[in-house]
C-alpha cells in the first residue's frame, strides 16, 4: 500500500510518497505532523561488486581478518599495528583522544593511522569512527547540538539533515569520514540512562529523524565527497525497549511487537542508504542480539536487504559466552562483519586473539570461508563507495571550519526548535528586554558542562568549562536584554531578592551510559528548593529545566509561572535566550510523554494519564 506523507522542510512543506514500512505514523498525526520516506534514494552498494570482488580475490586470509577488527586507538599497542594485522578501522571511543584535544591534533593523529593502512600492500584505506553523537562531540571547540530528545522535540525532519551536514563537515575536518550516529533507539522507559539519545518514544518520529540523520551525514549517496561522513544506525535492535529500562538489559516481547516497535526506523534508515550498522548490547527474550542469527542475518540483511556491514559494540561479543572463541564463532556467524576491539582493564585490545581465534576457527570449517568473504565484501564496498581508495584524506580547508560561527548558527536553530514550553500562566514568556532587574539563578545557568550532558569531550561528560566556543546561558542572557537592565547571577540561590523576575536553572548532573540508569526522576532536593526560595521573594519565576529525560516535577511545577523543558541543549545557550525572550517563537513538542509521578515512566506500559502527553507543547 502506498500513502502520501507531509512534512515541513524549512518553511515550505513537500509533499512526498513513500511507502507503508514505517507503519502508519498515529501519532505523528496528533502531532499535526505526517511524514516522512522519500522512496528515490534507495543507495545500491552492491553496484561496484565487480572491483570489490577483484581486491577480494587478491587478499590472503590474513588480509581479510584484518579489515573485520576495528581497534580502539587506546588499545593498540603500537600504531604500526595497523599495518602489521592489516586492521580494518580504528576508533576513538568516548575517553580515547590524542594528547591535546586540538582539531589539528585530531587530524594528524588520524592521517597517521591511515598512513600505517597505506602502507599495506594492498594499500586498502581505513575507516576511522568515532561518536559524533550531537555533533562532533570530543574534539574541543566544536559544535555541540542538542541530544537527540531535544532533536525529536523539533519534530523537524529538514532540520535534522541541516544539523548532521554540520556534524559531517566537523567530522571531515578530522580527517575522520565515519560517525557511529544516529542512535535509532525507540525509548521506552526513561529509567534508561540513554534515553536522552533517543529521539523519542514514537516509533514513527524517530524513523522519520533518522532517515534525514543519515543523509544529512552520508549526504543522498555515500561518495566521495569531501564531507560524506558514513553513518551508523544503531544499536540493533530493541536497545530502547529493555525491561524497566536497564541499560545493556533484555527485551521481553514476541518478535511482532519487536518489529512493530524497533524495526521501521532500520528499514528507514535502510531506504536513506545507512551504509553501516552497529548492534546492541542488549538481548532479546534472553539471547545476546551479538549471537542472533535471525535478526542480524534472516532479517536486516536478508528481508531488508541491507547491503552494508554490521560492527559489533564495544567489546560487546565478550558477554555472549565466557568463552571468548565461542563469542567469536556465534557472533561472525550470526552476522557481525567487523569487531569493536578495546583495551580491557588496562591491558591493550586483544585483537591479536581475536584474529588468531578466528582464523583457527575458518581453518577448522567452523565458520566458512563465505562468511569471511561476505563482510569482507560488505566492508570494501563501503570503502570504494566513499572513494577512499582514490582519496583517503580530508580537506584540510574544513578543519578551519570546525566550531564556526555558520556552524554554531545551525545549532542554534536547533535549540529554539528543541524547547518545550510546558507552562506559561499570566503571559510570563515572553520576557521583556528592558526589565530593571533580572536574577538569574542555579548553577546549571553558568555551565557548558551541564548545558551539554554526557557524550561532551569526555564519555561521561562532566560539570565546568569542558569546551571552547559556544555560550552558557547567562552570557546568552547577558547578551540579550537591553544595556538598562541589571542582570546579577546566583549560583547558590542567595540574594534572589529585589527582581522582576527569577530565571531558575536546574536540571541533571552530565552521566551517559552504564552510570545514567535510575529508579525514579525527581528534581533534586536542592533544585526545589532553589525554585521554591526564588518563589518565595514574590518575583515570577521562569524555571528552565536541563534533563536527558522527563523528570518529575513535584512542587517545582506550581512555584514556577513559567517552566521549559530545554533537554540538553549544547553549546548554543543563545538559543534558549532567543526563546526566553520572543526572539523566536516556542514551537518544540514533546517526544515522549511527561510523567506525573514515578509510576509513569514507562511509554510502552503507561499507568494512567501522563502529566503532559506526547506532543504537547505551548506556544506564543
Ligand atoms: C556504546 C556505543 C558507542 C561505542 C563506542 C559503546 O559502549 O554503546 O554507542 O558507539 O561504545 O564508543
Ligand atoms: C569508552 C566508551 C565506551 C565505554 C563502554 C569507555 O571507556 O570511552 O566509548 O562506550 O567505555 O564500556
Amino acid at each position: 500500500m502506498h500513502r502520501q506523507y507531509l512534512y515541513h522542510a524549512a518553511r515550505k512543506t513537500v509533499r512526498v510518497s513513500g511507502t507503508t514500512i514505517l507503519g502508519l505514523p498515529v501519532s505523528l498525526a496528533l502531532l499535526g505532523l505526517t511524514l516522512t520516506l522519500p522512496a528515490a534514494f534507495a543507495q545500491d552498494f552492491a553496484k561496484n561488486d565487480a572491483r570489490v570482488d577483484a581486491i577480494l580475490s587478491q587478499m590472503t586470509l590474513d588480509e581479510k581478518l584484518g579489515q573485520m577488527v576495528q581497534v580502539d586507538m587506546g588499545a593498540l599497542h603500537d600504531k604500526a599495528d595497523v599495518q602489521k594485522y592489516f586492521l580494518g578501522s580504528v576508533l576513538s571511543g568516548g575517553n580515547s583522544d590524542p594528547a591535546d584535544n586540538e582539531p589539528q591534533t585530531w587530524l594528524k593523529a588520524v592521517n597517521e593511522f591511515q598512513t600505517q593502512a597505506l602502507q599495506t600492500r594492498l594499500k586498502i584505506p581505513l575507516l576511522y569512527g568515532i561518536d559524533a553523537v550531537h555533533g562532533h562531540n570530543n574534539i574541543d571547540g566544536a559544535v555541540v547540538l542538542p541530544h537527540h530528545i531535544g532533536l525529536g522535540a523539533t519534530h523537524d525532519p529538514a532540520l535534522m539533515r541541516q544539523a548532521e551536514q554540520v556534524t559531517a563537515q566537523e567530522v571531515a575536518g578530522t580527517g575522520i569520514r565515519w560517525a557511529f550516529a544516529p542512535c535509532i533507539a525507540v525509548a521506552q522507559d526513561e529509567r534508561w540512562g540513554r534515553t536522552y539519545e533517543s529521539y523519542g518514544s514514537d516509533t514513527a518520529l524517530v524513523g522519520a529523524l533518522g532517515a534525514e540523520a543519515v543523509r544529512g551525514l552520508q549526504g543522498d549517496q555515500l561518495s566521495s565527497g569531501p564531507t560524506s561522513v558514513l553513518a551508523c544506525a544503531k544499536h540493533y535492535i530493541g536497545d530502547g525497549g529493555t525491561q524497566n529500562g536497564k541499560d545493556q538489559g533484555n527485551d521481553v516481547c514476541d518478535e511482532a511487537t519487536l518489529r512493530k516497535l524497533y524495526l521501521p526506523p532500520y528499514a528507514a534508515a535502510i531506504k536513506a542508504g545507512v551504509g553501516s550498522i552497529m548492534v546492541s548490547y542488549s538481548s532479546w527474550n534472553g539471547l545476546k542480539m551479538h549471537a542472533n542469527r535471525h535478526l542480524l542475518t534472516e532479517v536486516l540483511k536478508g528481508e531488508l536487504g541491507f547491503q552494508g556491514f554490521l560492527v559489533s559494540d564495544w567489546a560487546a561479543i565478550d558477554q555472549i559466552s565466557p568463552d571468548y572463541k565461542k563469542d567469536v564463532e556465534a557472533s561472525i556467524n550470526g552476522g557481525l562483519d567487523m569487531i569493536m576491539i578495546p583495551a580491557a582493564l588496562g591491558q591493550p585490545g586483544n585483537y591479536a586473539e581475536f584474529i588468531a581465534d578466528l582464523k583457527d576457527l575458518v581453518n577448522l570449517g567452523q565458520v566458512p570461508q563465505s562468511r569471511i568473504d561476505d563482510a569482507v565484501r560488505r566492508i570494501l564496498r563501503i570503502k570504494v563507495q566513499m572513494g577512499l581508495f582514490e582519496n583517503p584524506w580530508t580537506d584540510p580547508a574544513l578543519t578551519a571550519q570546525i566550531g564556526s560561527p555558520e556552524h554554531r548558527q545551525v545549532a542554534r536553530q536547533c535549540v529554539r526548535e528543541s524547547l518545550v514550553v510546558l507552562k506559561n500562566s499570566g503571559h510570563a514568556l515572553p520576557l521583556s528586554k528592558n526589565l530593571k532587574h533580572l536574577v538569574v539563578a542555579g548553577p546549571a545557568a553558568d555551565d557548558l558542562g551541564l548545558q551539554c550532558g554526557g557524550w561532551t569531550i569526555s564519555w561521561q561528560g562532566s560539570t565546568g568549562a569542558v569546551t571552547h566556543g559556544g555560550t552558557t546561558l547567562l552570557t546568552a542572557i547577558r547578551q540579550t536584554v537591553s544595556s538598562g537592565t541589571e542582570v546579577s547571577y546566583s549560583a547558590d540561590g542567595q540574594n534572589l531578592a529585589g527582581a522582576d523576575a527569577i530565571i531558575v536553572v536546574v536540571g541533571e548532573k552530565p552521566y551517559a551510559e552504564m552510570f545514567g540508569d535510575r529508579t525514579n526522576v525527581d528534581l533534586s532536593v536542592s533544585d526545589t528548593a532553589l525554585v521554591q526560595a526564588a518563589k518565595a521573594t514574590g518575583a515570577p519565576v521562569i524555571t528552565v529545566l536541563y534533563s536527558g529525560r522527563p523528570m518529575v516535577l513535584g512542587p517545582v511545577l506550581k512555584a514556577s509561572q513559567a517552566l521549559i523543558a530545554a533537554w540538553l541543549p549544547g553549546t548554543e545557550g543563545t538559543g534558549v535566550a532567543d526563546v526566553l525572550f520572543g526572539d523566536a517563537h516556542p514551537t518544540g513538542k514533546l517526544p515522549r510523554p511527561w510523567p506525573k509521578n514515578d509510576q509513569q515512566l514507562s511509554a510502552q506500559f503507561p499507568s494512567g494519564k501522563p502529566l503532559f502527553p506526547v506532543g504537547y507543547g505551548l506556544t506564543y
